[in-house]
């Protein structure tokens, strides 16, 4: 492989690779705004000017300037390096790159820094960005000098509303064009521009329309200053307090990897953030998929219930061993779920499959939906095939099946994973006939309402779990939050159910479930990210 230097370090460069991009791939950060791996190259800010230093006896690029001589306090006719955009040039074999062993390369970054900040706003203590802009983080790096400018700054517009989820701070953009490459490359919906130019530039929404597609929120995260915040987030927490696990987004099959940051002194969610893993979703999330982190407290089912009402779990796990004890073999379906981990659907599908007798298995989950050609899947589940890989040697039926036999008179007794359906409440009519419906479950929903007893399961925010995304790879996703009330894993509730019914099942860890579930779990995924991060 061909290399070059950068900073005396040997760097490993593909064909095609510019000096910024081959430094990122090699864990060198080379200072940038403008620039972004997954966008194209706009190399406007120049924050990520670096020196190349000509090969042996030829005299490369140089720049006349006028320096001033402090004795003298007159300026001379100098020259020096002509500094060239790292994230534009092309790496060449043996090419030698000064970055942070430059001092030219340090004082251009310095007057970088001032120029961008000329006109900025010090609202930093009321900003979003806060803790991870790269204002700050840069200033206190590579700025550091004492501030020149006494005029008044220039004002624009402030708190502009895009759309239905971002607010845009004109005073605080370094109108650095990533939103407007992001929206035009990846979201395929150019409604974002900039207009003016200099110290007036900002950045507008096409008239007559809002920043509205299935991408909004990737605007907010794509921008490298506080410019663009998300209204779901601004103001309700300092990032600083946040702490993030890497997790599994469970708004479709695509299954995007992201980091679910929460706040480890309430335990509480604050939102989801695209991971980096090229073999799935590259560095993208869709706004659903974002929004969803909600789903970790709302709607949740935390205690277990008898008959609708409240109940501790010894009382629930008696009822489910009178009920479910005397069943005959065979008389007792299972219901599997597009919703839970691999781990859930394995155990109770092993549970149910050789020791309840069931003979019968259905998959449910949420029904299908609209999708779109970026990311955004038609199957709004993040299992449906690891569900459909643990449900046996014969192909699950599905939920419409399971109504069917309900309404034959062939089926009367239910054990159920998950709240989901796919069919409206009419439907859920049939499940009234059946004498038994033990439901395991995180969330509220119609297998809850119409459960005889209910254990409250886990989320996927609460404990660890694998999804299978619609190409079939298998993906790990960490616990953040502690579980609520007495949710557990329903993995756990398995071996709950087993012990009430004095059944020889269960795992008493994750890692001895996983290895027992290893040999029908489809292929794992290549991993994403392996540290929480800022955006690149
Ligand atoms: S809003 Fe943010 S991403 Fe867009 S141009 Fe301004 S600084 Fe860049
Ligand atoms: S595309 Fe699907 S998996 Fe990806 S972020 Fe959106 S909802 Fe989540
Ligand atoms: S990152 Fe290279 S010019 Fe902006």
């Amino acid at each position: 492989m061909p290399s070059f230097k950068l900073d005396g370090r040997e760097i490993p460069f593909e064909k095609g690779d510019t000096i910024i991009r081959a430094a990122h791939r090699a864990g060198i950060d080379v200072p940038h705004y403008c620039w972004h791996p997954g966008l194209s190259v706009a190399a406007n800010c120049r924050m990520c000017l670096v020196e190349i230093a000509p090969p042996p006896g030829q005299r490369g690029l140089r720049l006349d300037i006028l320096r001033l001589d402090p004795a003298t306090n007159t300026y001379a006719v100098a020259n020096k390096p002509k500094l060239q955009p790292a994230c534009q040039v092309e790496c060449g074999e043996g090419m030698n790159v000064l970055s942070d062993s430059s001092e030219h390369v340090a004082e251009a970054r310095k007057a970088v820094q001032e120029l961008l900040l000329l006109n900025h706003p010090v609202d930093c203590p009321i900003c979003d960005q806060a803790g991870e802009c790269r204002l700050q983080d840069y200033w206190l790096e590579h700025g550091r000098y004492k501030k020149r400018m006494n005029d008044e700054i220039v004002h624009k517009p402030k708190a502009v509303s895009f759309g239905p989820t971002i607010v845009y701070d004109a005073e605080r953009c370094i109108v650095c064009t990533r939103c407007v490459r992001f929206v035009e490359e990846v979201a395929k919906d150019p409604v974002l521009d900039k207009r003016e130019r200099g110290n007036l530039g900002e950045i507008m929404v096409a008239p007559g329309r809002q920043l509205d597609n299935n991408y909004t929120l990737m605007t907010e995260h794509v921008c490298p200053v506080g410019a663009l915040t998300a209204k779901d987030f601004r103001f309700k927490a300092r990032v600083w307090f946040l702490r993030s696990a890497r997790t599994v987004c469970q708004g479709c099959a695509t299954g995007c990897n992201a980091y679910l940051d929460y706040d480890p002194r309430t335990m509480t969610a604050y939102r989801h953030r695209p991971r980096e893993n090229m073999a799935v979703n590259q560095y993208w999330m869709c706004d659903v998929g974002m929004l969803s982190y909600r789903r970790a407290h709302e709607a949740r089912v935390t205690h277990a219930r008898v008959d609708g009402k409240l109940a501790t779990a010894g009382e629930a796990l008696d009822e489910v061993k009178r009920r479910l004890g005397g069943s005959p073999a065979g008389g007792v379906a299972l219901v599997l779920s597009a919703q839970h981990s691999s781990e859930d659907n394995y155990a109770l599908s092993r549970l149910a499959r050789e020791h309840l007798g069931v003979g019968r298995v259905f998959v449910s989950g949420l029904p299908e939906g609209p999708g779109d050609d970026v990311l955004y899947h038609p199957d709004k589940n993040p299992n449906t095939a690891g569900a459909k890989a643990h449900a046996g040697p014969d192909a699950p039926g599905s939920f419409a099946d399971l109504l069917a036999a309900i309404d034959a008179g062939g089926l009367k007794h239910v054990l159920a994973l998950g709240a989901e359906v796919p069919v409206d409440d009419a439907a859920l009519a049939s499940l009234r006939k059946l004498s038994t419906l033990v439901t395991v479950a995180a969330h509220e929903g119609p297998l809850v309402a119409a459960a005889h007893v209910v254990l409250p399961a886990t989320t996927w925010a609460e404990a660890a779990g694998t999804y299978v995304n619609a190409k079939g790879l298998a993906q790990k996703s960490e616990a953040a939050v502690r579980p609520r009330g007495e949710s557990r894993p329903a993995w756990e509730w398995a071996g709950q159910i087993a012990k009430a019914l004095s059944l020889p099942f269960g795992f008493a860890k994750l890692g001895e479930l996983r290895r027992a579930m290893a040999p029908a779990e489809p292929a794992a995924a290549p991993a994403g990210a392996a540290q929480p991060g800022a955006a690149p």
